[in-house]
């Protein structure tokens, strides 16, 4: 029997994680320590998990009285670190935070868990731990920097991060790696690029844009829509992280991306082609459509479902060109390869939108139409 600490689970990939862990195992326990920020939602959560084998404690990881107790309640053999400040926008808007959040937070994780797991002291004053434990923490391509027109991050590309959020994130993997090397702390670290699927916020491009296409809004595309991103379907990341925990080395970084490259602009035009021919096929999905001129000639002309709906809006401070990950690392040392096509991730993610209007209400019912009039207005 195994117990995790999964922080940030009621945010997209931690509650993605979460749910791909109890369907593989039956054998574990896991306790979810989430903040339930404005990116956190317990629906996403709490649909389809096993209420007995995963508990939720609402609180911050920067609270150390909190996760003091949480590791004398529980034996956990794993914490894995989700919880973060995830937008870059925001990170542009509100430096502080993400420091605090994705700095501190993982600091403060980090000596929790050292005074729970160390045992003693080895000759030369090193600590020894408890046997099997590991802090794993769930990092992003982003701290690499932007490529030019061509080559791929590997692990060993230097740190370059240009945005707050990037900066923020580089700071936690190299006080993660400080624990490694003053600490002998077993730790591992996953760097991913873009992810697409369920439960992805509607601020992020993906669930934004068939968000904007719903409610017959423009659709912003930043700069001229040249950027690239490295896109991987949700599951994917789940399942590398999860190998990476339970069989990666001690103190290693593994890269994990799905070869998948497409400029924001080729990504909005696929959504919108997803869009349009699965209301095409599926007439109850047309249903969803929030504007009422195309109710009125019984939902059947999607003339107005195409490209002529993009707008070039101002460029995001400081974007990064381009992300492309080299996953060579962990497909050799782990087996690892995207098993989700994007031609089938896209379509089972519009679906899964199409059909989730509700959790999409839910988790925009809050502060998102202030962000989106602040974020976009003067754009
Ligand atoms: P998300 O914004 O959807 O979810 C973040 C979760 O963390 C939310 O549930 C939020 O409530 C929680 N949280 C925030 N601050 C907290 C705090 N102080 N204490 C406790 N909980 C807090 O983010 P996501 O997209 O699921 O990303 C999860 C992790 O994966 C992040 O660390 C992010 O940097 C990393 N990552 C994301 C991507 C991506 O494409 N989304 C790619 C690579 C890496
Ligand atoms: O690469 C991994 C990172 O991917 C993660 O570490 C981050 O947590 C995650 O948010 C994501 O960051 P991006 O900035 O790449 O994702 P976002 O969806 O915000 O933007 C994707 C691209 O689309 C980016 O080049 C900016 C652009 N964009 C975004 C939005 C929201 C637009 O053109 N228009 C938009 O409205």
């Amino acid at each position: 029997m195994k117990t995790y600490l999964v922080t940030g689970a009621a945010g997209f990939i931690g509650a993605n994680f979460v749910k791909y862990l109890l369907s593989k195992y039956d054998d574990i326990r896991i306790v979810v320590l989430d903040a339930l920020t404005y990116a956190g939602n317990l629906g996403t959560l709490a649909s389809d998990i096993d209420q007995e084998r995963c508990i939720f404690v609402k609180g911050d990881i920067c609270n150390r009285t909190l996760t003091d107790v949480l590791f004398t309640e529980h034996r956990f053999d794993y914490v894995v670190n989700f919880a973060a400040e995830s937008h870059v926008d925001r990170s542009i808007e509100n430096p502080q935070l993400f420091l605090q959040t994705n700095v501190l937070g993982t600091q403060n994780l980090l000596d929790t868990a050292r005074r729970a797991w160390v045992t003693g002291r080895d000759e030369q004053g090193y600590p020894t731990w408890l046997k099997g434990v590991r802090f794993h923490q769930v990092s992003t391509d982003e701290v690499y920097g932007s490529l030019g027109a061509t080559g791929y991050f590997t692990e060993q590309t230097p740190l370059c991060p240009h945005s707050p959020y990037s900066a923020s994130k580089a700071s936690a993997d190299l006080i993660v790696m400080a624990y490694r090397d003053t600490y002998h702390m077993p730790v591992s670290i996953t760097r991913c690029s873009n992810n697409y699927g369920p439960y992805h916020f509607p601020e992020k491009l993906i669930p934004l844009i068939i968000k904007n296409i719903l409610e017959g809004k423009t659709l912003p595309v930043y700069g001229d829509g040249s950027n690239v991103r490295d896109w991987l379907y949700v599951t994917d990341h789940c399942k590398a992280i999860d190998l990476v925990v339970r069989h990666g080395r001690d103190g290693e970084i593994y890269n994990v991306g799905g070869h998948n490259e497409r400029t924001n602009l080729q990504i909005v035009r696929l959504t919108i082609q997803t869009v349009r021919r699965l209301m095409e096929a599926h007439s109850e999905y047309r249903k969803v459509l929030r504007h009422k001129e195309y109710h009125q000639d019984g939902l059947l002309n999607l003339d107005w479902l195409n490209d002529s709906l993009i707008t070039f809006v101002k460029d995001r401070l400081g974007h990064d060109q381009r992300y492309a990950i080299d996953p060579s690392k962990i497909t050799n040392e782990l087996g690892w390869t995207p098993e989700t096509s994007f031609d089938n991730g896209i379509v089972r993610t519009v679906e899964w939108y199409l059909t989730h209007q509700s959790w999409v209400d839910e988790v925009t019912s809050g502060d998102y139409q202030h962000y989106y009039e602040r974020m976009y207005a003067d754009r």
